[in-house]
């Protein structure tokens, strides 16, 4: 019998659809799209980090970020037969109160239409309208379970204001449990401007990117451990962008440090049937495989088992920088890295690169 290839799914993937950029080009602070003359190119500021006046100011932005045709075009390249496409950040964070849920409401629709358009090839993570208050969060995800192709919510790290300890977010994640919504969680903000010191201008975006945003990951993830939020929401699942973070790496020092800790013994917080660590790690968190090396990801796969792996690539960040190249360094990066930890056609690789990602979204139509 002739074996069926096992598909090759991307979790991580984003689009920011034309009437998000439409809005983009029509702000001028943070997030915003705008050429700087002499030179004609748009460029795409969306981190604070990213908004200097030196020459890595934002990003050339172009068909790749809002054309769903090149979606489908980079797919091929890189051999992804799905992928799970989500607004890029900062999502609708910004959006005034009373605007909020009808961003949301024609965003997610807009999405949903896009993958329409590609039947089986594509499904989403929808996006939330966080600055709308409880409410009209909750009714949006409600409204999510009649949209074809959503299959999740992609969440920053900053929840309605406050962080995602927040106990006003705890019916939200409730909402999403009982949806069966999975949160793929992703960074935005990074760590203060201050902690890069004063040459910070002369080293691009990497100090922010490579370090403020795994650090944000796991700052946040940790804070709802503190917080109790996965033994009061015990089914909520995340997904967590770039393997956690360095969650995985350190989730042993944080167990320990609350193991340690006599005001976490006093209030209470220590006895049984709490959630270590590590029990959250294998019960409620996903991770994506985009950490570029095999040494993070066989962290990442220690932490949480080969079956809770997803691929991803983060397109369209990370283009090559040499435009002749068809094929791009970051996701052949990602690719070898999972050979590396996992071996080619092992049932670990085969999971990683699609059949985890297949099972826990539902990806059929
Ligand atoms: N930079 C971003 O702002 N977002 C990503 O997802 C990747 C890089
Ligand atoms: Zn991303």
């Amino acid at each position: 019998m002739a074996a069926t290839k096992s598909p090759i799914v991307d979790i991580h993937t984003h689009v920011y659809p034309p009437s998000y950029i439409s809005l983009l080009k029509s702000r001028s602070s943070i997030p915003y799209i705008r050429s700087f003359p002499p030179s004609s190119s748009l460029r795409l500021v969306i981190l604070p980090a990213e908004d200097t006046e030196s020459t890595s100011r934002g990003r050339p932005v172009g068909a790749e970020y809002y054309e769903i045709a090149e979606k489908i075009k980079f797919m091929d390249v890189h051999g992804i037969d799905i992928s799970v496409i989500s607004l890029a950040n900062p999502w609708l964070d910004w959006v005034p109160a009373d605007e909020a849920a009808e961003a949301a409401r024609s965003i997610n629709d807009e999405v949903d239409r896009e993958c329409a358009k590609y039947p089986g090839r594509l499904f989403a993570f929808a996006t939330l309208p966080l600055s709308g208050g409880r409410d009209v969060i909750v009714r949006e995800i409600e409204r999510l379970k009649t949209l074809t192709y959503m299959r999740g919510v992609i969440l920053g790290t900053t929840g309605l204001g406050k962080g995602l300890d927040d106990p006003e977010l705890r019916p939200i994640f409730k909402a999403l449990q009982d949806a069966q919504l999975p949160i793929f969680l992703h960074p935005h903000y990074g760590l203060p401007g201050s902690v890069w010191g004063e040459q910070a201008g002369d080293y691009g975006h990497v100090l922010p990117l490579a370090l403020g945003f795994p650090m944000e990951t796991t700052i946040a993830v940790t804070r709802m451990i503190l917080a109790g939020v996965f033994e009061e929401v015990p089914e909520l699942q995340m997904i967590l962008a770039h393997s956690g973070g360095t969650l995985p790496f350190l989730a042993g020092r944080i167990e320990s440090c609350m193991e340690h800790d006599g005001h976490l013994k006093a209030e209470g917080k220590l006895g049984k049937g709490r959630k270590t660590v590590w029990d959250v790690l294998k019960k409620n968190i996903y991770l994506d495989a985009v950490i570029y090396g095999d040494v993070g990801l066989k962290a990442a796969i220690q932490a949480s088992g080969e079956d809770r792996i997803m691929f991803g690539t983060d397109h369209p960040f990370f283009p090559p920088l040499g435009e002749e190249d068809e094929k791009w360094l970051s996701v052949e990066t990602n690719y070898e890295g999972i050979k590396k930890a996992l071996g080619t056609d092992t049932e670990g690789a085969k999971a990683a690169l699609g059949g985890n990602a297949v099972r826990v979204l539902n990806l059929s139509i």
